[in-house]
């Protein structure tokens, strides 16, 4: 670009232009290379599920950032906010990320918007807000660790994700390998292969280990989760139907270097969370509780990750003095399920705590159960390819996959959840299916009596 310019000024005087408008050539080059055109458009929930967020960005600054959108025509309109980020890596190259709340939305309806500013407006995109209240169904897809480069799950979540299979998407930590990889343009990648997803629903997310550059800043900058202004995506919690969501961020207790703070502050405001979700009176109307983050505690994996330890951290707490410890509070609170990745696999555990099963019953072990559950489904696809498993499976491990695929999860009412496990692989197939009942969600230790 630099020797275009000089060229440029060099022509311009050279065939005896006059000063003013060899500035104005220049002017309008440099008009023509900014780029204002909205790119990486995604959807979060808001703080209520009255609000969408709309986040967006462009490689040049832009007027104030709106969306227009409506019903059955785009007669409402709303404005938001706009961040200057800087990639850490060498070149500090900049984006500007707009978010954009609409508020008070009709529950269940269909909304088509689009977003930018005066400068360049998005295509035209539509939701469906989720029902009102928590007795509906509710329909979700669950995965971890998809790449820019092999992800293999993509088409198929692209796919049945425009058919309106989902209310949600969950991504579990591990995007694009690495988002501030040749600075920050594998980031740009992913959320350009993501947007015919997540420009439809909400894309939920939680931070892993692949977003520690710069201390997770461009997953801090790129997404845009309930909570946003005090958390910036890294933990939060949400309700969809009968659901109280919970989202973690487990890489608190590896990246020490980044301070033991994000790590406290995580788990005390996770214990008032969890306390207020478990309210009898809460409880009563939104029995189910799930958690979600990246590092799972258990795995049967082949190599030598910490789930593989008896003193995973996420597991037991902090090495030797052994604080933060997160079983045991999906043990004191009831906590329905606890999802995972990082493993680049799929694996279902029975109802176990402390590595020892507690099965509902000798037919039903997932009816009732007496301990947490936990599924572990990191295969959507990326370049890092399979993990796979220890060749004598441990008592607690159910079933396994080393498919590239993802988890479809329905949550039909208070009592009754049924998952699959899709194996792309397999052209689709359904390699892995159960049914979680709880009669009554309470807290496991009180259940064992
Ligand atoms: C949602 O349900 C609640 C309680 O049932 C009700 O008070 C509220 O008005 C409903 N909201 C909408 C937008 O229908
Ligand atoms: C990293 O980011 C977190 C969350 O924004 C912050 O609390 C922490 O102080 C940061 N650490 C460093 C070393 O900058
Ligand atoms: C878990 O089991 C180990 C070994 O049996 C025991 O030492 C430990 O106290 C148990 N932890 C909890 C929280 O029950
Ligand atoms: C749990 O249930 C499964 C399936 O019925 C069974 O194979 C397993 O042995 C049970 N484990 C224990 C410890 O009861
Ligand atoms: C909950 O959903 C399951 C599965 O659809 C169904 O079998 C069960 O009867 C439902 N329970 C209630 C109380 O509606
Ligand atoms: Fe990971």
């Amino acid at each position: 670009m630099k020797m275009r310019l000089l060229w440029m000024i060099l022509i311009g005087m050279l065939v005896g232009r006059c000063h003013a408008s060899v500035v104005l050539d220049i002017f309008k080059y440099m008009q023509r290379t900014a780029d204002y055109q909205p790119q990486h458009v995604h959807l979060a929930i808001g703080e209520t599920n009255q609000d969408m967020v709309v986040t967006w960005t462009t490689f040049s600054p832009t007027p104030r950032p709106i969306v227009e959108y409506g019903i059955k025509k785009l007669d409402q309109l709303a404005e938001g906010t706009s961040q200057k980020f800087t990639d850490g890596g060498s070149e500090k190259r900049a984006m500007w990320i707009h978010r954009v709340t609409l508020p008070n939305l009709l529950p269940n309806t269909g909304y088509m918007y689009h977003c930018g500013s005066s400068y360049g407006l998005s295509n035209l995109f539509y939701f469906k807000t989720w029902m009102n209240g928590t007795d509906w169904p509710v329909s979700l897809a669950f995965f971890g660790d998809l790449g820019a480069e092999n992800a293999q799950s993509l088409p198929r979540l692209q796919a049945e994700t425009q058919k309106g299979m989902y209310h949600a998407i969950i991504h579990v930590g591990d995007f694009a390998y690495d988002m501030d990889s040749d600075n920050a343009r594998v980031g740009d990648e992913f959320m350009r292969q993501i947007q015919p997803i997540a420009a439809y629903v909400p894309y939920i997310t939680c931070p892993g280990n692949h977003e520690s550059a710069y201390n997770f800043s461009n997953y801090r900058a790129r997404f845009s989760m309930p909570n946003y202004d005090e958390t910036e995506s890294l933990y939060y919690s949400f309700n969809i139907g009968p659901v109280h969501m919970i989202s973690i961020n487990t890489e608190a207790y590896y990246f020490l270097q980044y301070g033991l703070k994000p790590l406290s502050n995580q788990y005390q405001w996770l214990l008032e969370d969890l306390k207020e979700a478990t309210k009898p009176e809460v409880r009563a109307v939104r029995p189910w509780i799930f958690l979600f983050g990246h590092r799972p505690m258990y795995c049967s994996n082949s190599d030598k990750d910490d789930c593989t330890k008896v003193n995973c951290r996420t597991r037991v707490g902090l090495p030797v003095v052994h604080t933060y410890a997160l079983e045991e509070l999906l043990d004191t609170y009831g906590v329905d399920l606890a999802i995972w990745a990082h493993e680049h696999s799929y694996e279902r555990l029975w109802p176990m705590y402390n590595y020892t099963v507690l099965n509902g019953s000798i037919t039903e072990p997932y009816t009732n159960p007496r301990g947490p559950v936990h599924v572990i489904t990191g295969s959507a696809g990326c370049k890092e390819r399979h993990d796979s498993f220890l060749p004598n499976p441990p008592e607690w491990s159910a079933a396994h996959s080393t498919d590239y695929g993802y988890t479809r999860m329905t949550v039909y009412n208070n009592t009754h959840l049924y998952w699959e496990q899709v194996s792309d692989d397999k052209n689709g197939k359904v390699v892995d299916t159960v049914w979680v009942i709880r009669d009554e969600h309470v807290s496991y230790a009180q259940l064992r009596g």
